[in-house]
């Protein structure tokens, strides 16, 4: 790690930590403060001419923040002849409005592919995107890593042959397939219909009687989608029902409203920040291991 340097925005500094320990690295000196008027001030106190320059940010809980620090610390990076600019970017904001649905919509997905690329990112290091087809977004290269991978050693020893994978909506089902391959379990599937934010109608295709379910999701915010499906597959007699999805975003009760939902266990990866989060429904499982990897085999 020489040529390279790890950085840490403000949104995730503790997996950063994390990150840097098991690199047995120290975190590159990095200041950031609001003015006050709002705007953002960034001031990097390291030499990155010619260096490999990695900045974890995760882009929850105040997104547009996070966001648009990001940006400005990979343009002070830039600007200082940075080598390569890498974004670890375990969770990606505005990735579900990710196609034009409706007249009048965005893609948001393609416009922050923009502005991180326009900033000066140069290789992106990102936790299940919301579809996969987001990498295409970006002209720079991605790493798109899988949370399947990283939790299925935890889920080995819950998971047996009986076991279903439920995907909560037809646009999750490459993760449930994934997760089915991994596990080598069966997959239903639910088909589900967004009423608005809140809402969802949901309707079930398969057969999960008698059976224990993992219900396998990209993220949990509201809780809405994790509880619906669970209770569903309890309406239809599943036995066991545990959850499992990479981001937890948990706003507003999320997590009350999951430990009064049939849901048994919540398995999470640390993308965000949920430090402030705690329930015994919850495990986690820590992505540090799987992004040191690629930092290594990138920094050549
Ligand atoms: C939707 O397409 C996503 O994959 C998640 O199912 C959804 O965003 C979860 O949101 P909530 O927890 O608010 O239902």
């Amino acid at each position: 790690m020489t040529s390279s340097i790890l950085l840490s925005g403000s949104s995730h500094p503790k997996l950063a930590q994390e990150l840097a320990n098991y690199l047995h690295i120290t975190l590159g000196l990095l200041k950031t403060e609001q003015f006050p008027d709002g705007e953002t001030q960034v001031h990097i106190q390291e030499e990155l001419s010619n260096k490999n320059v990695f900045i974890v940010q995760s882009l929850a809980q105040q997104p547009n923040h996070y966001l648009m620090e990001l940006m400005i610390i990979i343009d002070a990076a830039k600007r200082a002849a940075a080598k390569n600019i890498t974004a670890i970017i375990p969770y990606l904001a505005y990735g579900r409005q990710d196609r034009k649905d409706k007249s009048g919509a965005p893609i948001t997905a393609k416009l922050i592919a923009k502005l991180l690329q326009t900033a000066g990112m140069s290789h992106l290091i990102v936790m299940d995107l919301h579809t996969d087809q987001i990498e295409g977004f970006f002209e720079t290269n991605v790493t798109h890593l899988h949370f399947e991978e990283i939790i299925k050693d935890t889920l080995k020893g819950t998971i047996h042959e009986k076991f279903v994978i439920v995907s909560p909506d037809i646009g999750g089902v490459k993760i449930a397939r994934r997760m089915s391959q991994i596990l080598n379990t069966e997959m239903v599937l639910i088909n589900k219909e967004r009423l608005n934010s809140f809402d969802v109608s949901m309707k079930l295709i398969g057969d999960v009687k008698g059976k224990d379910v993992l219900i396998a999701d990209d993220l949990c915010s509201t809780g809405g989608t994790l509880i619906a499906a669970a209770e569903l597959c309890q309406k239809h007699g599943a036995k066991r029902i545990i959850g499992a999805v990479s981001h937890g975003l948990f706003v507003q009760d999320a997590i009350k409203k999951i430990e009064n939902s049939p849901l048994e266990q919540l398995i999470i990866t640390n993308s965000i920040d949920n430090s402030f989060v705690s329930s015994p429904v919850l495990k986690q499982v820590s992505i540090v291991p799987s992004l040191a990897q690629v930092i290594l085999k990138t920094d050549l």
